[in-house]
């Protein structure tokens, strides 16, 4: 385990096994659709990879870059930093997201993207930090449930750091309060 860490949430084993899971649903689900599966940067790229790594039906990829408008801010309001290569006109997008957390990122990137008349959206996230919600938005397909905690790795950061590390962990106190 990590030095910085105060323990692991959830193992890489435990990761691989929900992923797999997850990819065979969409497999199922979207069978015939070819999919645009939608990485959200940068926290999902590692489950993102993941998850179209065990797809086995033709899909199609695309990346988008948000950021809020400054931490604290209620609105929730995001900024696009990068978008899509790509017209999603009439096609099934599925959001590929690390956490939902207030659900606000979540809430204007699916208000965004309806405008462009998809087929349908869905979204794909790896942790539902459910305790914490605001916006009415749900993950249709959910790898973990979380509680309030401080998690870092598998793509999520503390100020950048630790999104390599290859399971979830909870951050120690010491090392965001310093
Ligand atoms: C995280 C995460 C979601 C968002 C969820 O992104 O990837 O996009 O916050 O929070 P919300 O439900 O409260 O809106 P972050 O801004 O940390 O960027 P990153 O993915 O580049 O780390």
């Amino acid at each position: 385990m990590h030095q910085d860490l105060e323990k692991v949430l959830i193992t890489k084993e435990e990761i691989e096994a929900k992923v797999k899971e997850i990819a065979a649903e969409l497999d199922r689900d979207y069978a015939g659709k070819q999919p645009l599966m939608l990485c959200i940067l940068k926290g999902s790229v590692l489950f993102f990879s993941d998850i179209i790594r065990a797809m086995q039906i033709p899909l199609e990829i695309d990346f988008m870059a948000i950021s809020s408008y400054g931490a604290g801010t209620t609105s929730g309001e995001v900024k696009l930093v990068k978008d899509l290569d790509r017209s999603i006109e009439n096609k099934h997008v599925v959001i590929v997201e690390d956490i939902v957390d207030t659900g606000h990122t979540l809430f204007y990137l699916k208000r965004m993207l309806n405008q462009r008349h998809p087929a349908s959206i869905k979204v794909c996230a790896l942790l539902d930090k459910f305790e914490r919600r605001e916006a009415d938005v749900v993950a249709d397909y959910k790898a973990f449930d979380i509680a309030n905690e401080f998690v870092v790795g598998y793509g999520l950061d503390y100020a950048q750091k630790y999104r390599n590390l290859p399971e979830i962990g909870v951050l120690k106190r010491e090392i965001y309060e310093k």
